[in-house]
């Protein structure tokens, strides 16, 4: 009963949100949402869904902290190595045939995902053609991604995983270190495009080559997954490649006939019809 009277007061507090600020989490995963009010909660010190209710409706810098918690941007270079190594081998040479190539990033956080695109491209001489948007729902982080400053003291984790992923150079070369930071060089931002852009509530683009849109559906339920599977179709050109997250697959969505999986164990996946 008690769990029941939990969750009825999370639709509360969800709707309430939608209403009165338009930020619709209505529809992301029970479990992760319960996992950050419970954060949230202990932040505001109030012991229940509804105490925080009262605060989240009446005070919007309290909304802005919450979204901020529910926008999980937990992200890193290279995440997730052979998804890079393989996308260099079996992707980069169809992207080689056309003349100009187009591709977004859905929900790319602070940036890292972009930048590390962006060295691949350049290391295989197709930068120059792409013409790359990255985006995300919350504003702080795509200003983090614009700036391209990243900790200096997690560049030993991601210089390993840059050679996990193929890259043959020094990963080094890439960013000039100031005290405790790693400035990546402007030359990997100057083709894209950053901008907020809420997968649930606002429109599609089109027409993309490549979409990637990895880690983040993982945080809705299977109807807004297929909501938001149906947007990204929708921004696909045909043949067009959409990359998702190692935890998520197309397998039980309605689009599943619509793509061929490039490779046995990355999400990459081919539009082929
Ligand atoms: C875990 S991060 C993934 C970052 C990167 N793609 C990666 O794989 O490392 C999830 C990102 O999705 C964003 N996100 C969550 N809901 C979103 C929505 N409705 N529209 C756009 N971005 C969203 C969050 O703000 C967060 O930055």
């Amino acid at each position: 009963m008690k769990e029941e009277i939990k969750n009825i007061e999370i639709q509360l507090l969800l709707e309430g949100i939608y209403r009165i600020y338009g930020y619709d989490f209505r529809n992301y995963s029970l479990a992760s949402l319960k996992r950050r009010l419970k954060r949230r909660m202990v932040a505001e010190g109030v012991d229940t869904i509804s105490g925080l209710q009262e605060i989240i409706f009446h005070h919007p810098e309290s909304m802005q902290n919450l979204f901020y918690d529910l926008s999980i941007n937990v992200t890193e270079f290279f995440r997730n190595p052979p998804f890079y190594k393989i996308f260099r081998q079996k992707v980069l040479p169809v992207l080689n045939t056309y003349p100009f190539i187009r591709i977004w990033h859905a929900g790319c956080s602070t940036g890292e995902e972009v930048y590390s695109m962006a060295i691949l491209l350049e290391e295989e001489k197709l930068y120059d053609r792409c013409k790359i948007y990255a985006t995300d729902m919350n504003e702080r982080v795509i200003k983090q991604a614009k700036q391209g400053i990243f900790k200096l003291d997690a560049m030993k984790k991601y210089t390993r995983n840059y050679h996990f992923a193929g890259g043959k150079d020094e990963f080094s070369k890439y960013y000039t270190a100031h005290y405790n930071n790693a400035q990546f060089n402007s030359s990997l931002k100057k083709n894209v495009v950053f901008a907020q852009h809420n997968l649930v509530t606002d429109s599609s683009f089109n027409e993309f080559n490549v979409i990637l849109c990895m880690n983040v559906m993982i945080y809705f339920n299977k109807n807004l997954q297929e909501n938001v599977i149906d947007l990204l179709d929708n921004s696909l050109c045909n043949f067009g490649i959409l990359c998702i997250g190692e935890k998520e697959n197309l397998n039980f969505s309605s689009f599943n006939f619509k793509y061929k999986q490039l490779d046995e164990n990355q999400r990459i996946y081919q539009k082929i019809k």
